[in-house]
């Protein structure tokens, strides 16, 4: 099979003709005027900072600074509540419940099979390899008339690795449906980001987010770059008022402070190697897998016991212990350089007295 995707055939059919609601705010775009249009309080708010009247639908002047920043144009961008969001809304738009299906490559990000679960969306599973690489071939088997979508997470959550450029693009070339690389761990990689391939692969889907990199995760913005008749669609059957006031505010002052992100990113990979290194020093760990993102997914002696005193210490990591591929392991954040040293100290204190809690 090769690529001739057609959106029109991959949409729900009731999605191509849906009318979407039109919000006040899509009627009227200006900045002053009289606002008797939306229902809003005119008096201001209960709060000492004002929020009476609702954001803008489509984020413009975020996307104005998302255009450089990106290198990509302002109707190629959907910015979403957290890109949880998007992932929803891709399920949604393409995928008709007890019907459809999507592929995912196990071990990988939750939401993909949560999202298509909550839709009846049917999940088949093609097993990364053994070094958490994609197996192309058997994806490309797996493809049925009713595959709608392929999700692809990289750098990966929970392994922590970058997919093979190779064979994202064999998928990309053999498939009809959407291919979602989801970058939410981008800003901690050399490699490239994908957006700059949307325009050869009409069929991709280009997935980050202000949660990891930014330090933006309670304020739930996750970005979404596709086609533009891709990113229409899911203007037209998001919620209207998707992301908050307060979060396009604060998103606006963080877009401008890029200095400050870069230097946090730089801080992280720095504590990340640093991390690794403790880590290696330790006799209960017997693998750290290579990251490329701000987590390390660690292989222990005996992972359960250690998870449960790490909980009783105080200290939480992600017990990944029974996760296809991952058995045996936890999966630890990068913290501050005194938490990581918290973390080592905790963990030596066990190694020493084989502390039983
Ligand atoms: C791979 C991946 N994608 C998406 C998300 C969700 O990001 P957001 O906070 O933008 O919803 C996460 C969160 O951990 C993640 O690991």
């Amino acid at each position: 099979m090769s690529n001739t995707f057609d959106l029109n055939k991959i949409l729900r059919p009731h999605i191509i003709s849906l009318a979407p609601y039109s919000s006040a705010r899509d009627e009227y775009t200006g900045h002053t005027g009289i606002f008797l249009d939306a229902n809003e309080n005119p008096y201001g708010s209960a709060t000492t900072e004002n929020y009476n009247r609702y954001p803008d639908p489509y984020q413009a002047e975020i996307k104005q600074k998302l255009i450089a920043l990106k290198n990509i144009s302002s109707e190629r961008i959907f910015l979403g509540n957290g890109s949880d969001e998007p992932i929803d809304l891709l399920t949604r738009a393409t995928c008709t419940p007890g019907q459809d299906h999507v592929i995912i490559m196990p071990p990988t990000y939750g939401m993909y099979e949560v999202s298509a679960s909550i839709h009846d969306v049917k999940i088949d599973k093609v097993s990364l390899t053994t070094d958490f690489q994609i197996d192309a071939e058997s994806v490309i088997a797996a493809i049925t008339p009713l595959t709608k979508i392929i999700w692809i997470c990289s750098p990966n959550n929970p392994t922590g690795n970058v997919m093979q450029h190779e064979a994202i693009q064999t998928i990309l070339e053999n498939f009809n449906g959407l291919v979602v690389v989801d970058e939410a761990y981008v800003d901690f990689t050399d490699t490239p980001t994908w957006i700059q391939h949307l325009d050869t692969y009409p069929n991709l889907v280009v997935l980050q987010t202000f949660s990891k990199a930014w330090g933006l995760a309670g304020i739930r913005v996750g970005m979404c770059f596709a086609s533009a008749e891709i990113v229409k669609i899911l203007n037209k059957i998001k919620p209207p008022y998707n992301i908050s006031l307060p979060a396009q505010k604060a998103l606006l002052e963080g877009l401008d402070s890029v200095d400050k992100k870069d230097k946090m990113v730089a801080e992280i990979l720095k504590e990340r190697s640093s991390l690794c290194n403790m880590l290696q020093d330790l006799s209960l760990v017997i693998k750290i897998y290579p990251s490329d993102a701000n987590f390390l997914l660690v292989q222990f002696e005996d992972a359960k016991a250690i998870m449960d005193y790490l909980i009783h210490e105080t200290i939480i990591v992600r017990d990944r212990s029974r996760v296809h591929l991952c058995e045996g392991c936890l999966r630890i954040t990068v913290g501050t350089k005194e938490e990581n040293e918290v973390l080592i100290e905790t963990l030596k204190k066990y190694q020493q007295k084989g502390v039983i809690v």
